[in-house]
């Protein structure tokens, strides 16, 4: 049949393959064609929907595949198909805990929902509504919509098991890939800071790797710091990950600087930008990430390096869309490298 499709080269396909799937943005009755050097995605969202970096959309003909199985979770609700337009295509898996965002006029549904997520994801024991992160130490508030048990966890990502409490402290499953790329560029023996750590997604897949001498690990939350503390008693990578409960405003004055700086505090970050900026050596490398609008990607790299123009000279060595944030935003990683 003739459908919309994704056409990337064949060198991304598995890593654009995996964003889509997160996005839930693939179309799982539809094969993947191969042409030439590329691959074409069968798409299933709308496409505007899918970040202009990671391919072109084309329409072709696919081949129709019959899965063994329901497909998504959605093939579980007795409903009328009118009736399931509206469920939402994605949701996150953290460990045990399978998390789904739901439209109001869904609210009275949501005991259905749970159980066909509860039914449809192996290994799941709880699933909740999630109704977004609040506060300055982006804890998410959760309500349990099926299965039992407590909401901390333990979430397998780039080899390690990493304690996770959804409703204590901020993890993101949709971060994992960019985790992996951060540690892959760290070179052996340099220093790294892990600001706005989190429960340490970026400090385990750095020292994971046994690269980075020292690794830097802060966050304002102290219950994200104690779940990075239960991590390493498990995982303690030769003690080269130091945890500390810390505000950026007391932690950044006074630090010497180092290689790679990691922070992760997307709405808000800016305001710390150039203290953060000034904590890297000249050659050092800056991973800052921002919610930003489509339309202003291609410019947002230019305008931090010239805010960082008091603190150094700064370059833009990579910038990354790491996921859609909203129809018309995506979160965006920039690597600014110092220069002087
Ligand atoms: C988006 S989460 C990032 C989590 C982590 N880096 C990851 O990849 O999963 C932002 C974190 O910043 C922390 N935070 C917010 N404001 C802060 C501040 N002023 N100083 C230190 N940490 C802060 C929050 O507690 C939260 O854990």
């Amino acid at each position: 049949m003739i459908a919309r499709g994704l056409l990337v080269p064949r060198s991304r396909g598995e890593e654009i393959r995996q964003d889509l799937l997160e996005a839930g943005l693939l179309r799982p009755d539809l094969a993947i064609r191969r042409e030439a050097d590329s691959l074409i995605l069968p798409l299933s969202g709308p496409p505007e929907e899918v970040p202009a970096s990671w391919g072109e959309i084309v329409e072709r003909e696919f081949r129709e595949v019959r899965p063994k199985g329901p497909v998504r979770y959605r093939d579980l609700l007795p409903w009328p198909e009118a009736e399931k337009e509206i469920l939402p295509r994605s949701f996150d898996v953290v460990g045990e805990v399978v998390l789904i965002r739901l439209p109001s006029e869904l609210e009275g549904r949501k005991a259905e929902i749970g159980e066909a997520l509860l039914r449809f994801v192996p290994g799941t024991r709880l699933v909740g509504l999630d109704h977004g992160v609040h506060g300055p130490d982006r804890r998410r508030a959760v309500e349990r919509i099926a299965g039992t048990g407590p909401w901390r966890t333990r979430h397998r990502e780039n080899g390690v098991e990493l304690e996770v409490d959804v409703e204590r402290a901020y993890f993101s499953p949709r971060l994992s890939r960019e985790h992996a790329r951060v540690a892959e560029a760290v070179r052996p023996g340099e220093r790294v800071y892990d600001l706005c750590c989190g429960v340490g997604p970026f400090s385990m897949a750095i020292a994971g790797r046994a690269r980075a001498a020292h690794v830097t690990a802060v966050d304002a939350n102290p219950d994200a710091i104690e779940l990075l503390r239960a991590t390493l008693e498990r995982y303690p990578v030769g003690g080269r990950v130091s945890p500390q409960v810390a505000r950026l405003e007391e932690f950044l004055p006074n630090t010497a600087p180092v290689e790679r700086v990691v922070m992760n505090l997307p709405h808000e970050g800016i305001k710390y930008l150039p203290s953060v900026a000034r904590t890297a050596v000249a050659g050092g490398h800056l991973y800052y990430y921002e919610v930003v609008p489509r339309s202003e990607i291609g410019r947002r790299g230019n305008t931090l390096v010239n805010a960082l123009s008091p603190v150094g000279t700064f370059m833009v060595a990579a910038q990354r869309v790491v996921h859609p944030y909203s129809p018309a935003s995506d979160l965006v990683a920039f690597e600014l490298e110092r220069q002087g």
